[in-house]
């Protein structure tokens, strides 16, 4: 059975980080985010973008929050979760206190809630919308199982090797290509969020920026073949990836589900790739 989980978006995610002051550093100075700090969390608002930084191991996901426009479509995804016996947690998050959490699989957690609406921020910042979340696993099947019967995602792109197995997974939960994805690999981690800047001359805008900071691109500019945007990578302090996108595809309702070979071409159209396994 796959339910559609509705138009639920990528609101914000919490990074764990052994010295989260200087991580805020990145985010504020760098990702143009203005922080406040409630229950030992720091919390980064920009134009359309959100971060928290939380004392913890370094690279850790803390969770991934989803919100609704509409409090009807949390309840139904709440009710539809209650009657398959998922089990729910309060929501850990200090903005989004009607909502809910669950945990996929592999520990991840999973915030849901109501959109809080403008926490302010700095609305002038270069623009970049915080947009998706990407983990890694090695151990595909019950995650596809969780995020597409159980909650509901609907699968955008699969890449599978040779053999047929399955190396990535791409889901939508509105009409951008993934709100959510996975690769497959050595270890259950996380892999990168991203911020989706809407135009090629933000990529550009944002290049320059962080060249200002003497920040170095890890990866790209390229363009992926699932989602079909153009994307650069840079690492935060932590190590942690951050991805610049623009031109996300978007998804019409008769699209299928599409199929890639696990190529370097295939997550980089235009150079090298990097495989996760
Ligand atoms: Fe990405």
């Amino acid at each position: 059975m796959t339910t559609a989980i509705g138009q639920a978006r990528l609101h914000h995610l919490l990074l764990y980080s052994e010295t989260p002051e200087d991580l805020v550093v990145f985010y504020r100075d760098v990702m143009k985010m203005e922080f406040t700090r409630k229950d030992g969390i720091h919390i980064g608002h920009g134009n359309r973008r959100c971060i928290m930084i939380s004392e913890g191991p370094n690279r850790k996901l803390g969770f991934g929050a989803f919100t609704y426009s509409e409090p009807s479509e949390l309840r139904t995804l709440q009710q539809r979760l209650r009657g398959v016996g998922v089990p729910l947690h309060e929501s850990p998050c200090p903005i989004l206190n009607d909502g809910f959490s669950v945990v996929d699989p592999d520990g991840n957690r999973l915030v849901f809630g109501v959109d809080p609406g403008n926490q302010g921020g700095a609305p002038d910042a270069l623009a970049a919308r915080l947009q998706h979340l990407v983990v890694a696993t090695n151990d595909m099947q019950p995650m596809v199982d969780f995020y597409t019967d159980i909650l509901g995602f609907e699968v955008s792109d699969r890449v599978a090797d040779d053999e047929g197995d399955l190396r990535a997974c791409f889901f939508h939960s509105d009409e951008e290509h993934h709100s959510f994805a996975f690769f497959k690999a050595p270890t259950k981690r996380l892999d990168h969020h991203s911020y989706e800047c809407g135009e090629w001359n933000l990529i550009r805008d944002w290049a320059d920026h962080m060249a200002s900071f003497d920040i170095s691109l890890k990866w790209g500019p390229g363009r992926h073949g699932p989602g079909n945007n153009l994307f650069f990578m840079v690492n935060d302090p932590d190590g942690n990836w951050v991805e610049l996108s623009a031109e996300l595809e978007h998804i019409t309702p008769e699209r299928q589900p599409g199929l890639w070979p696990h190529t370097e071409k295939s997550l980089n159209l235009w150079g090298p790739g990097i495989l996760r396994s």
